[in-house]
């Protein structure tokens, strides 16, 4: 009789808590079942497709004009990114792959420099100088311009593809201020108005002509 109690204290001590946490072991993560945080599916990592023939060609290329040294890494990224605007990820997995660096290199690299992106870009680039003199001589009103013709806010890009807007810090040419810079040349001593006209003129004079 005295087993039997105890036998029976023992099952009741371990109980409900102990039994929700077995069971929810099986079907979500046991923390998240004691929380009471709704398990979240693990979403499955889009597969990184292959290069292409052409592409595979248009790396070569880009590879074998620096020897294909891996420490010309960052000279091999800028042509890439300025073959397609951005930094496609199949392309820096094969990059990788090829010269035997760990991808994280090559990332490590991607996001350190502002002009290599990992996001898709537009056609066209045009950053607005947020730096000190230009934000005091009017960026913002630019920035708004901007973000009010195309319908995009800053570091996004136009649905069609086109135009990206992006903002950077002082690029050195205060005296031109406030400075767009469109597809890499500069526009200095930019006004709203100003801007809306060379936005325009860009799809006809962006750099493809
Ligand atoms: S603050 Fe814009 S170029 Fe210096």
């Amino acid at each position: 009789m005295a087993d039997g109690t105890r036998t029976t204290t023992k099952r009741q001590a371990r109980g409900p808590r102990a039994a929700a946490t077995a069971g929810a072991g099986k079907g979500r993560g046991a923390a998240g079942a004691l929380l009471g945080v709704p398990a979240m599916p693990l979403k499955p990592r889009p597969a990184i497709p292959a290069l292409a023939p052409e592409e595979r060609a248009s790396l070569d290329a880009v590879m074998a004009r620096y020897g294909n040294d891996p420490a010309s890494v960052l000279a091999m990224l800028q042509d890439i990114n300025d073959l397609h605007n951005y930094l496609p990820r199949h392309w820096l997995e094969e990059l990788a792959a090829r010269l035997k660096i760990p991808r994280t290199r090559l990332y490590r690299v991607a996001t350190f420099f502002r002009a290599l992106s990992l996001e898709p870009r537009g056609r066209h680039i045009c950053t607005v100088c947020i730096g000190t003199t230009c934000h005091v001589r009017g960026a913002p009103k630019l920035i708004d311009k901007v973000e009010r013709d195309l319908g995009i806010k800053a570091g996004e890009t136009t649905a069609d593809m086109q135009m990206t807007l992006e903002t950077v810090g002082c690029v050195g040419a205060c005296a031109l201020g406030p400075l767009v810079v469109l597809d890499g040349k500069y526009h200095g001593h930019m006004t709203p108005e100003k801007l809306g006209k060379v936005l325009k003129k860009t799809p006809e004079e962006g750099k493809d002509n």
